[in-house]
């Protein structure tokens, strides 16, 4: 049967002016990091993507080395999009990345023009797409000069491969000058992809001062910390988590008895605030309004649904936040 969007799917999602540019973003966005890939149940990717659309879900965030195996994850997208999507395509906002590693010799990884345009055309190619509305570079080569990498972004852009580029995993000095290379080559950037969560906090301490006073978008992914900051592991290691995944990235010793009381504890919080710890997680990120979106990865239909009621309560008081840094001290 083929596929037909809710028309309610514009009514109550949030979308937010991405930096200084023309784009808006859905508060939250689905990243296709795991449970995309060929290892995984076509028809559950299928019924996740229905349902993100369903609900305002515009962005879909994927990389060239996103599986398993790798570009598995932008084949299956791909498969879906010409089959489901395809009269939806300019209502979607589409973004692959390149940096990690993708193909044996020297030009399959990292920074060079060389690797970033090859690449991309491989994710084009993957999706059947003309082009990517954003491209970012997934990590900083520190091999390769700022200016070779970034002139490849503004190419890729001139090339009409894609509309917009981003950078991922940049720390805040770095990202000012890539920022800067961007703006002069004109070809600004919109967006920077960082991790962000309860459990890891670096990007206050520079990086959303960096992107608000020069006008950048903030997508943090794993804002979940991969399922840790939900209730999922409270009672141990469930069989059908990522932790416990043989193709997950989660390590099983990243959970650790430390770490599952201070999520214990936020769950209780959590509770008095009427909200499941996922949706607390991800309403602590958007209360700040320096972020654009939080880019979530889901292993089932329900998550998309538990974690998009975050939007039923973004306000913390005084007191919950400060009962929230007490508990990650
Ligand atoms: N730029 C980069 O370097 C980079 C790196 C990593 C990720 N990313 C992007 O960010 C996206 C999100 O990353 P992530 O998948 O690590 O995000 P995340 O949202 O922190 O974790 C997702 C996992 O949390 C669990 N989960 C999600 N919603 C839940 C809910 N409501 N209740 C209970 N459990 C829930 C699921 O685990 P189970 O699978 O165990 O059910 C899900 O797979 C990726 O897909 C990718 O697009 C980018």
């Amino acid at each position: 049967m083929s596929y037909s969007p809710s028309d309610k799917r514009y009514d109550s999602m949030e979308y937010r002016r991405c930096g200084h540019s023309g784009l808006v973003l859905p508060a939250v966005s689905l990243g296709l990091w795991h449970n995309f890939g060929h290892v995984d149940v076509l028809e559950n990717c299928r019924k996740i993507l229905h349902l993100a659309f369903d609900s305002g879900i515009t962005h879909f965030d994927l990389a060239n080395n996103y599986g398993p195996p790798a570009g598995s994850a932008e084949e299956n997208f791909g498969r879906i999009l010409k089959q489901d999507f395809h009269s939806y395509r300019d209502q979607l906002i589409i973004s692959s990345k390149a940096g990690y590693y993708m193909w044996p010799g020297p030009y399959g990884e990292w920074g060079s023009k060389k690797y970033l345009v090859a690449s991309l055309d491989q994710s084009l190619k993957r999706m059947g797409l003309d082009y990517v509305d954003i491209f970012y570079h997934h990590r900083p080569d520190p091999n390769t000069p700022l200016e070779e990498t970034m002139a490849a972004l503004d190419l890729i852009v001139r090339q009409g491969k894609a509309l917009y580029v981003g950078i991922s995993n940049y720390k805040a000095e770095e990202a000012a000058q890539a920022l800067k290379i961007l703006k002069d080559l004109g070809t600004p950037c919109l967006i920077h992809q960082p991790k962000y969560s309860m459990f890891e906090r670096w990007v206050e301490g520079g990086l959303l001062d960096l992107l608000e006073k020069e006008g950048v978008g903030c997508i943090p992914f794993s804002p979940l910390a991969q399922g840790l900051l939900t209730n999922k592991y409270l009672k141990g290691i469930p069989e059908d988590s990522r932790a416990a995944k043989a193709t997950g990235f989660l390590q099983e010793s990243e959970i650790t008895p430390e770490k599952v009381q201070k999520v214990q504890k936020l769950n209780e919080l959590a509770i008095k605030r009427d909200q499941t710890l996922a949706q607390m997680a991800l309403a602590w990120i958007l209360r700040d309004k320096r972020v654009t979106s939080v880019l979530i990865g889901v292993s089932r239909p329900e998550q998309v649904t538990d974690s998009l009621q975050c939007f039923r309560n973004t306000w913390f008081s005084a007191e919950e936040l400060a009962a929230i840094d007490t508990i990650l001290k």
